[in-house]
């Protein structure tokens, strides 16, 4: 089932609950229509995750938390739907640590309610991490905008606003705060290929949230950070391993070597429920490879031969070492390493 929405004007909200159903804008329909879908239960959920519907680490942690209630609500053995609905969604994407972390925090709390409780204990559960991470979202655009409170031009890459997470987002939510503090003269988006997350979502939210940008091709960037022009480069994370390392939408690798070659922050921006104590360094991280369809067509057209061999890495890994700062909602890691991660986590 399906709803569409009025476009035009209004806060983007990417994930709702309304009490009893699920229900989540189809991000592969935007920016050209906005239609929710009703996810009915775990294997709705996953679906969603998988194709993009849904997406964004701390997003599709909340999503999975939900499908996991969803799945235990009314079903006459709960345990068994427990154990399927985890199943299927914790492996749903293999990168984002916020969709395992999530599912194992739902699971134990039903698993910890008693006889005919566990349903409610698995909905308060994602009802808490969904409250969680909407006011990470508020916290890390104070303490992002606070660290780059001097930056008038930014540049970022892949979608990190409202639709990637609840609240404003991670680091689309520091530009806004910064935008809201009236710092910001504008913001350069990269168009995010394959998927074009930046150019198709990005793009969509700061025209909503009237923030003046402009759109370039993933190639262009490095060289209009040597340029001069730019003064950070402020991205959002899908795993921190315990060593500071990021794995973060493909293309952010480069991006923090033309940084660091021009002198400027390669700034992340995610809650603490992306990072990963169990990951000692950026090598252990999974790195989803996705569908060669995604390579051979661009917004859905074909644009090379049928049947072209293609790699297609959703992720790479920035070093700790050319990362300036990790914005969190307990605070900024700088410089980043194994020794400021643990103590934002203590
Ligand atoms: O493949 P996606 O669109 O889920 O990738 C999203 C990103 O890489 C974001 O930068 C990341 O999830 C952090 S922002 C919430």
């Amino acid at each position: 089932m399906s709803a569409t929405r009025p476009s035009g004007t209004g806060a983007v909200i990417a994930l709702r609950f309304d009490g009893s159903r699920l229900w989540a804008l189809d991000q592969t329909l935007l920016p050209w229509r906005e239609q929710e879908l009703e996810l009915r239960g775990a294997s709705e959920v996953a679906a969603a995750i998988k194709r993009l519907a849904i997406r964004g680490a701390p997003l599709i942690g909340v999503a999975a938390a939900y499908g996991v209630a969803l799945e235990l609500a009314g079903d006459p053995q709960p345990r068994a739907a427990l154990e399927r609905a985890c199943a299927e969604l914790r492996v749903a994407r293999p990168t984002a640590v916020n969709l395992a972390r999530a599912v194992d925090r739902v699971r134990a709390a039903a698993e910890a309610a008693g006889v005919g409780e566990e349903s409610a204990a698995a909905l308060a559960q994602a009802r808490e991490i969904h409250c969680e991470e909407t006011a990470a979202s508020e916290a890390m655009a104070a303490h992002g905008a606070d660290l780059l409170a001097g930056a008038r031009t930014l540049l970022t890459h892949c979608n990190t606003g409202a639709l990637a997470a609840p609240g404003r987002g991670t680091a689309l939510a520091v530009v806004a705060e910064l935008a809201d503090r009236g710092r910001l003269d504008g913001v350069l988006a990269c168009e995010a290929r394959p998927l074009l997350q930046g150019a198709r979502l990005t793009v969509f939210e700061l025209a909503r949230l009237g923030i003046a940008h402009e759109l370039v091709v993933d190639a262009a960037a490095p060289g209009l950070i040597a340029g001069g022009g730019i003064d950070a480069v402020i991205v959002g994370c899908d795993r921190v391993a315990a060593n500071g390392d990021v794995a973060n939408k493909v293309g952010s690798y480069p991006l923090a070597l033309a940084a660091r070659a021009g002198g400027i922050p390669f700034v992340v921006t995610g809650p603490t429920s992306t990072i990963d104590l169990g990951c000692g360094s950026g090598a252990e991280i999974t790195i989803e490879e996705r569908d060669a369809d995604e390579v051979r067509s661009a917004a859905g057209a074909p644009h090379t031969l049928p049947g072209t061999r293609c790699r297609n890495p959703a992720f790479d890994v920035t070093p700790a070492a050319l990362v300036t700062a990790l914005v969190t909602e307990r605070g900024v890691a700088q410089p980043v390493g194994a020794e400021s991660i643990l103590a934002l986590l203590r």
